[in-house]
C-alpha cells in the first residue's frame, strides 16, 4: 500500500519543540533564541504549509491560526500577503519571532519616544530564511508590507500567548494610539496528528 507522506512532520516537529521550550523556561531571551533555531529548521522547508493556509486575499494580508498551545504560552500563525499589503504601525505586547517562507516582506522600524512610536527611519527587507524577533524589552513596534510588486509573500510568526486574542495597539494616520485585538481569518487548524500511515508503514501495513 502506498502510504501519503507525512507533509506535516516539520509543523509537527516545531510544535512539539516550541511546547518543550516554554515548558523549560519563561526566560525571554532562551525563549527567542531557542525558538529561532526551531523555526528556521520550520522555514527552511517549504512543502509543509497547507494551501488553504497560504491563500491570499485580495483586500487585506491573511492571519492563518496554525497551532495555539492548550495553555497558550505560544501560537504558529501563517500570514499572507498580497503585493501592495501593509499592516498598520503596531506593537505585539508580548515575544514573536516571524521567519520568512516565500517572498519578501519590509520592516519599517518604529521606536518608543516618551510613550509613543515613533519611525526610526530604518528599514529592513526579510528573504526566505531570515527571521525577526520583536517584543516590548528588544523592540516591539514596526509596520511590515510585501517588498514585491509581482508575488505573494509569506511569513511563520510564532508569540509567546494566542496573539490573535490578545490586546495590542496600532498608531493611526494621524498618530493617535488605538487599542486592537487581531484574531484569525480561519476558522479551524491543520490536522498535524494524524500519523496513521508511518504507524502503519512501521507495522508492515494493514
Ligand atoms: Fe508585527
Amino acid at each position: 500500500m502506498n502510504e501519503a507522506p507525512d507533509t506535516f512532520a516539520p509543523l509537527r516537529d516545531f510544535v512539539r519543540a516550541m511546547t518543550a521550550l516554554v515548558e523549560s523556561t519563561r526566560e525571554e531571551a532562551t525563549l527567542l533564541a531557542e525558538g529561532r533555531g526551531h523555526l528556521a529548521a520550520l522555514i527552511a522547508d517549504d512543502g509543509w504549509l497547507p494551501e488553504a493556509f497560504a491563500v491570499p486575499a485580495p483586500a487585506r494580508y491573511m492571519q492563518y491560526l496554525l497551532h495555539c498551545d492548550p495553555l497558550e504560552r505560544f501560537s504558529v500563525v501563517s500570514f499572507v500577503w498580497q503585493p501592495g499589503h501593509r499592516t498598520p504601525v503596531h506593537d505585539h505586547t508580548v515575544w514573536g519571532l516571524v521567519g520568512q517562507l516565500r517572498g519578501a516582506e519590509r520592516c519599517d522600524e518604529y521606536a518608543l519616544v516618551d510613550g509613543r512610536p515613533v519611525a526610526s527611519g530604518a528599514s529592513h527587507v526579510m528573504k526566505p530564511g531570515d527571521i525577526d524577533a520583536v517584543s516590548p524589552t528588544i523592540g516591539d513596534w514596526h509596520r511590515v508590507s510585501n517588498a514585491l510588486t509581482d508575488r505573494t509573500a509569506i511569513s511563520i510568526h510564532v508569540y509567546g500567548a494566542n496573539i490573535g486574542a490578545v490586546r495590542r495597539h496600532r498608531l493611526d494616520d494621524a498618530g493617535a494610539v488605538h487599542e486592537f485585538v487581531s484574531g484569525y481569518d480561519s476558522a479551524v487548524v491543520p490536522n498535524l496528528w494524524d500519523r496513521a500511515s508511518a504507524v502503519r508503514t512501521r507495522a508492515g501495513g494493514c
